[in-house]
């Protein structure tokens, strides 16, 4: 119960990260964030997918070896992480010996425990997406007739040897593990589709390839490279030690939760509880499945040329600026549309009006007239007891959503409480206590800085770096603060002197 394992889905490496990836990325970093100030024992994951036919071919059109181009290209993965603001524990690189190991283990045990078997696979495969369809998921390309894949890849007709693995046998287990799991697939919406998917009836899965080089050799036999899904998938196990199920490591964390794309749900949410569950492991302990970002309301993709780029929208609006657009503006599961316009009137709403006025007054109200330091004699009257059980309710609602990956449900906890503040602030006038009663001033101003603690304290997850310059100004030692201490009302406040808007608004004509 104390620990939580996140984890990213592992990157394709043959493209260069976008707002996608930082979607993902960001999106563990704030719940990984989140549970290391619940006190759990935290482990973030993420890395890069370097086997496949994709990634082969990607090389072959760069004209470096294969491994020469994975060597490269990882790094822009392993250098955006910092940039994104994210703090991971471990970056996993499946062409790294750990995770042949563990692969080529995981291969051996499926196959001991008769999960495995060699037959002929005909049928079609799109190198895209790296993914078998049946004839009756494909569209027809309407103007040339060709059939496409439902993501719009161009498929090809492919006819090997292969192993199979008997997905079909999985079935029931499948469906009885997800209706006495009900909560182990979110959104809801998702759960039922992959309910449903498996009730639709489960056929086995080609496993290996052999028309190409690039992948890890199936054990025993050379000629086939696995099918890189099943290498994929496994590098959540291996970054914890497998096949050393015994570990400590991997005792205390696994199962895992995942977070992945919609577009990639079926991989994590059918095959791999199946494979885990052959090979005698527990399934994932839940599986989230988040939206996808369009730029200006156009798919995005690099033959439209409307990739979004992370470090341009960070240079100009900032990290923090960036994180929080991605997870106010947008329900965690949903769909979401990317523009500036966007990023700047949220920002400028929530950030600079909301929080950052708030910030702005009280702490140069205090400055001015208190020089710097309050003493709070804790005389609350009932507007003040009002305020404080709402942000405990805020909290505690916080909690529970973030508990439950709701991501901007959780944040929308934190804008109202900063909101009752500001309400609270303006009914309160401290400008007129100044003038008529010092005492009641403040507890008015000690109970806002309280709030903005409180609120900060939530806040931080999100965008960690501007709220440890909140912290800093407020005198607070975050390390030292918890979901239980940042419920209760210290004695004095001391405030630092304030400087620069910490969130400046954002002229949208610039
Ligand atoms: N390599 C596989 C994952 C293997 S995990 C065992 C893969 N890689 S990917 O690089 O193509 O995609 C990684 C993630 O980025 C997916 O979760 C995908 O949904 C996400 N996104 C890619 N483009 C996206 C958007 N435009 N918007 C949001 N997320 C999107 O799939």
């Amino acid at each position: 119960m104390n620990s939580f394992y996140i984890t990213t889905p592992i990157y394709y490496v043959n493209d260069r990260g976008h707002v996608g990836h930082a979607y993902t990325t960001i999106a563990c970093d704030i719940l990984a964030r989140f549970n290391k100030l619940q006190g759990k024992n935290v482990f973030f994951l993420t890395g890069t997918d370097e086997h496949g036919q994709k990634v082969e071919k990607a090389s072959k059109d760069s004209n470096l070896k294969p491994q020469d181009f994975v060597d490269k290209m990882s790094q822009n993965f392993i250098n955006l992480i910092p940039d994104l603001g994210c703090e991971i524990d471990d970056f996993i690189r499946t062409t790294e010996d750990r995770h042949k190991i563990a692969a080529q283990a995981l291969w051996k045990k499926l196959y001991n425990n008769n999960q495995i078997y060699l037959s002929n696979y005909e049928g079609w495969y799109s190198i895209r997406d790296e993914a078998f369809f049946t004839e009756n998921e494909l569209i027809k390309n309407k103007e040339n007739g060709d059939f496409i894949a439902p993501t719009g890849a161009p498929v090809e007709w492919v006819k090997e040897e292969s192993y199979f693995f008997k997905l079909s046998e999985w079935q029931d287990q499948l469906i009885l593990f997800y209706t006495n799991n009900p909560d182990s697939i979110k959104p809801k919406t998702r759960y039922n589709e992959v309910l449903s998917f498996i009730k639709s009836g489960l056929k086995d899965i080609s496993i290996s390839r052999t028309t190409f080089q690039w992948g890890i050799d199936v054990p025993n036999n050379e000629k086939h490279v696995m099918y890189v899904w099943i290498d994929a998938l496994c590098n959540y196990l291996t970054s914890i030690g497998y096949p050393n199920e015994n570990s400590d490591k991997f005792k205390k964390f696994w199962p895992a939760t995942h977070i992945v794309g919609k577009d990639i749900l079926r991989f994590h949410a059918v095959y791999w509880p199946a494979f885990l569950m052959a090979a005698d492991l527990p399934p994932p302990k839940r599986i989230f499945a988040h939206g996808w970002w369009t730029n200006e309301g156009e798919k995005i993709s690099k033959s439209l040329g409307n990739v979004i780029n992370p470090y341009d929208i960070i240079s100009e609006f900032g990290l923090d600026q960036f994180r929080f657009f991605l997870f106010r503006e947008v329900p965690f599961g949903s769909d979401g549309d990317f523009s500036k316009n966007s990023i700047a009137n949220r920002v400028n709403a929530d950030l600079s009006n909301n929080f950052g006025n708030l910030i702005q007054r009280i702490c140069s109200f205090i400055n001015k007239n208190c020089n710097q330091v309050v003493e709070n004699k804790f005389n609350l009257n009932k507007d003040d007891s009002i305020l404080i059980n709402f942000s405990i309710e805020k909290i505690k609602n916080y909690q529970i959503l973030l508990n439950d990956q709701e991501i901007d449900k959780a944040i929308k906890e934190i804008f109202e409480l900063l909101s009752a503040t500001n309400i609270y602030v303006d009914k309160q006038a401290p400008w007129q206590l100044k003038k008529i009663n010092i005492d009641r001033m403040n507890v008015v101003l000690s109970i806002a800085t309280e709030m903005i603690k409180r609120s900060n304290f939530m806040l931080y997850p999100i965008i960690p770096t501007s709220c440890k310059k909140v912290f800093n100004l407020l005198n607070v030692n975050f390390n030292k603060l918890n979901f239980v201490n940042i419920c209760i009302l210290p004695d004095k406040l001391v405030v630092i002197n304030i400087s620069e808007p910490i969130f400046p608004r954002i002229d949208i004509n610039d």
